[in-house]
């Protein structure tokens, strides 16, 4: 991920969002789901960056902009939550906190649009690939660490399409928000979940799976 180097973004850069992440939550479970959340996203960032056609390296400016943009909403989605985890408070305390300190509005939108009770829709890409990644990730995580090798690398779409059907298995992610992020997304389900894991695979190492 890149951190620009110009004074001007430098304040809301990876290395911020990190910074900001990590003095809020102090939980190794919740920062790892931040790292497996912003693999994700940021793995849409990089499709739609190509997609908008900022590629070559007179772009590359805009494209490493999009990305981190995309890499510190994910990072960010859940910063509050250790908190403030009550439906009340997450994660509107934190938009509130990120306003204060002048991060951009499409990344708080975004982080209002990811919980479904905060009534504000999903319009943009952003919007609509933090919620289609927040649940999956978790569901990714767990599929890989009931594997014996606890391995991302062995977790297989087909598996993780059985352990969906599975109700005793991860009961804390909702498959109704994967299969909706998915569809809200315009992409169909074993695509997204095969993204993820591809994304997800190529960052074990710093996943710790
Ligand atoms: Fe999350």
């Amino acid at each position: 991920m890149s951190s620009s180097g110009t004074n001007g973004e430098a304040r809301f850069g990876r290395e911020q969002a990190w910074q900001l992440l990590t003095e809020w939550t102090q939980g190794e479970s919740l920062r790892k789901h931040a790292l497996a959340v912003e693999t994700c996203v940021a793995a849409y960032g990089q499709a739609e960056a190509k997609r908008l056609g900022l590629t070559g390296p007179e772009r590359a400016e805009e494209r490493a902009a999009l990305v981190e943009l995309y890499s510190t909403t994910a990072l960010l989605h859940d910063f509050d939550y250790e908190r403030h985890p009550s439906l009340e408070e997450h994660p509107f305390v934190g938009v509130r906190e990120l306003e204060r300190l002048g991060w951009p509005q499409e990344l708080r939108t975004a982080i209002l649009g990811h919980a479904q009770y905060s009534g504000v829709p999903r319009v943009t890409h952003l919007d609509k690939a933090l919620f289609a990644c927040d649940e999956l990730a978790g569901f990714l995580t767990a599929c890989a660490l009931v594997k014996p090798t606890k391995a991302i690398a062995d977790v297989e779409v087909a598996g993780v399409r059985k352990k969906m059907k599975d109700k005793a298995f991860a009961r804390g992610v909702n498959r109704q928000d994967v299969i909706q992020g998915a569809a809200e997304l315009g992409v169909d389900l074993d695509a997204h979940i095969a993204f993820c894991l591809e994304a997800m695979k190529k960052r074990a190492g710093e996943l710790g799976l």
